[in-house]
């Protein structure tokens, strides 16, 4: 059986109560294409409405979460905290927190084995800033964000790769259909070779980075783009059109 295509719509720090009804009151109306596996990442705050307004085939994400079940860290929220209001995903290792927020490769690795332990799957981000793409370095920087993940998880089943290159973030610059392709071919190559043959076949590799409903389609023919992580584009209606890419 093949992987199952993966849209993610991560909302960052954007919404209200008022907004992500109207949001989701959209989604819910919306006709998605049944071969997709989609999920939706709210603020944290919004997260118990989201769970229970939203169609429970939607999934549901949380944008971030801590390596503990509990204790004295003012301003984290934990695995099972996100568990006991039955959110079942959780975005790891976003750039914009290993840039703003200063987490390093091996603290989102930590945070990853943590949440998978922890009984939650992951959208695992990973991807090089313009600088390290400009000198050549893509591959390598890939590499290194998966090095440090692989030494602390063995099972990846419940792991979706994100290739996200920063300089795509948030720009309107995505990557071309070639460019995402060659990535995420890199990282199934990388995964068969440290990881298993099995693993490598089975993990979706989505990509983030400016995809809109112009885009997605081409986007979505390459082999080895199996979904997407969406930002802006995830706030809008056109959301819906990005899930039916392949229709
Ligand atoms: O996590 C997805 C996000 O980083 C992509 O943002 O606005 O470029 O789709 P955007």
């Amino acid at each position: 059986m093949g992987r199952r295509f993966f849209v993610g719509g991560n909302f960052k720090m954007n919404g209200t109560q008022t907004f992500l009804k109207n949001l989701i009151d959209n989604l819910n109306a919306g006709q998605l294409d049944d071969n997709v596996e989609v999920v939706i990442a709210p603020p944290a705050l919004y997260l118990d409405q989201c769970r229970k307004q939203v169609r429970k085939e939607i999934g549901v994400a949380a944008q971030n979460a801590f390596n503990a079940t509990s204790g004295a860290y003012t301003g984290e929220i934990s695995p099972e905290q996100l568990k006991d209001l039955s959110i079942e995903w959780v975005i790891l290792g976003h750039s914009e927190r290993r840039e703003i927020f200063k987490e390093s490769d091996d603290f989102v690795a930590s945070k990853v084995a943590f949440a998978l332990k922890s009984g939650l799957k992951v959208i695992a981000c990973i991807g090089e800033k313009l600088d390290e793409r400009e000198a050549g370095r893509t591959f390598e920087v890939v590499t290194r964000q998966l090095q440090s993940i692989a030494k602390v998880v063995n099972d990846w089943t419940n792991v979706v790769i994100a290739y996200e290159p920063v300089w795509a973030i948030g720009t309107g610059k995505v990557a071309t259909p070639l460019q995402a392709q060659e990535v995420h071919e890199f990282i199934r190559k990388w995964l068969k070779e440290n990881t298993s043959e099995a693993t490598a076949e089975n993990i979706r590799i989505i990509y983030g980075g400016s995809v809109n409903a112009s885009n997605a389609a081409e986007l979505a023919k390459q082999a080895d783009v199996d979904g997407f992580l969406v930002g802006g584009a995830s706030l809008k209606p056109e959301f819906v059109t990005i899930v039916n890419a392949r229709i």
